[in-house]
């Protein structure tokens, strides 16, 4: 059995840090053991301009623990009224990495997102002529569609008409949570990738509901059934490059998740290396791991890989915080439900 495991340091392609004291709080907890993170740009108001993602990037350096290596990617977040030329400048610069596609509607401050697909298509063009990847949030929210078949719909009705129409776009599909996700992938060899979450490998909406529900593993994509985590286990950790870690970590206070109307997210952000290297374990493919948080992502992306290293131990179960404190309230850490015995050193 494998007792030890050194991979390239690895990096966050889907994150959420928030603001303020809630940025604070959170932003030790990804630092500790990745070197760079796309950073999700739905703020309240969100990032939507050059100016708002450098402003933003400033607060989340000026918030950095003392001695962190760590590199925030910025996004831009997509709306009816983003201007192309501030974008393409933004870009060029090496300001952003990426633009953040929301449906308006669709989960945690979207508000702002996208209704009208056609409104964007001036944008999506430009976005392909300049090579700057979109991020997508591929739920429909269509009141006549079931929860359970937003990702599915908005792949046939959103998603591949998007993609047909802009040759050349660059797409991540973000937290996809389908067999059907996965297959959409599979079936398209340029320039498409996927990220996949640390708590959809691990969870299905079985856990969310069965014996009494459980706010705490409720996030947006929802986790679908067994066949759909089987199905994104075997994508993580085939080595297909297409690929890749963007955990979604998305911290909410303890009062706005354990709420008659609780929020969407979970936070993951603390224990994530220890839980892939399990998942990863469970699969037999613990050789896969660098490739899934380490490299498939640089890879997309056209960025070098990280020089650093990290190792992973596997010993006792480990004891992984229950919440980290902030000064909007405590935070709950995902619980996978099982002992974990990889320990990051
Ligand atoms: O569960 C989620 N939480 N999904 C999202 O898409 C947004 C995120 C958040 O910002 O809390
Ligand atoms: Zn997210």
């Amino acid at each position: 059995m494998t007792q030890s495991l050194t991979l390239r340091r690895p990096d966050d392609w889907h994150l959420h840090l928030r603001d303020g004291a809630m940025l604070r709080a959170v932003l030790p907890e990804t630092t500790r053991h990745f070197a760079r993170a796309i950073i999700m740009p739905n703020l309240v108001p969100p990032v939507v301009t050059g100016a708002d993602a450098a402003a933003y990037r400033d607060r989340i350096l000026a918030a950095l623990p003392e001695g962190a290596d760590f590199t925030p990617l910025m996004t831009l977040y997509l709306t009816e009224d983003t201007d192309p030329d501030d974008l393409a400048a933004a870009h060029a610069s090496g300001l952003i990495t990426a633009v953040k596609l929301y449906p308006a509607g669709a989960t945690t401050n979207s508000a702002s997102g996208v209704q009208d697909f056609d409104r964007v298509r001036p944008v999506l063009e430009r976005m392909a002529e300049i090579g700057c990847p979109l991020c997508v949030h591929g739920e429909v929210v269509d009141a006549d569609i079931d929860i359970f078949d937003r990702e599915a719909v908005f792949i046939d009705r959103v998603l591949d008409p998007i993609r047909r129409a802009t040759p050349g776009l660059r797409v991540v599909m973000e937290h996809i949570t389908t067999k059907n996700g996965v297959d959409y992938v599979k079936a398209n060899d340029r320039d498409l990738g996927a990220t996949i979450t640390t708590h959809h490998l691990i969870i299905n909406r079985n856990h969310i509901l069965v014996g009494g529900i459980k706010p705490h593993y409720y996030c947006l994509p929802v986790a679908k059934r067994e066949e759909h985590r089987l199905a994104l286990r075997a994508a993580a950790t085939s080595g297909d490059a297409r690929f890749f870690l963007g955990t979604d970590s998305a911290p909410h206070t303890d009062p706005n998740k354990e709420s008659a109307c609780g929020c969407a997210g979970c936070f993951t952000a603390t224990n994530t290396m220890a839980l892939l290297a399990h998942v990863f374990e469970e699969e037999s493919a613990l050789d896969k791991l660098e490739g899934f948080a380490s490299l498939n992502g640089p890879g997309f992306y056209g960025l070098p890989v990280n020089d650093a290293t990290i190792t992973l131990t596997r010993g006792d179960a480990v004891t992984f915080p229950d919440k980290i404190e902030t000064e909007d309230g405590p935070v709950t850490v995902f619980d996978p439900g099982v002992p974990v015995h990889w320990h990051v050193a």
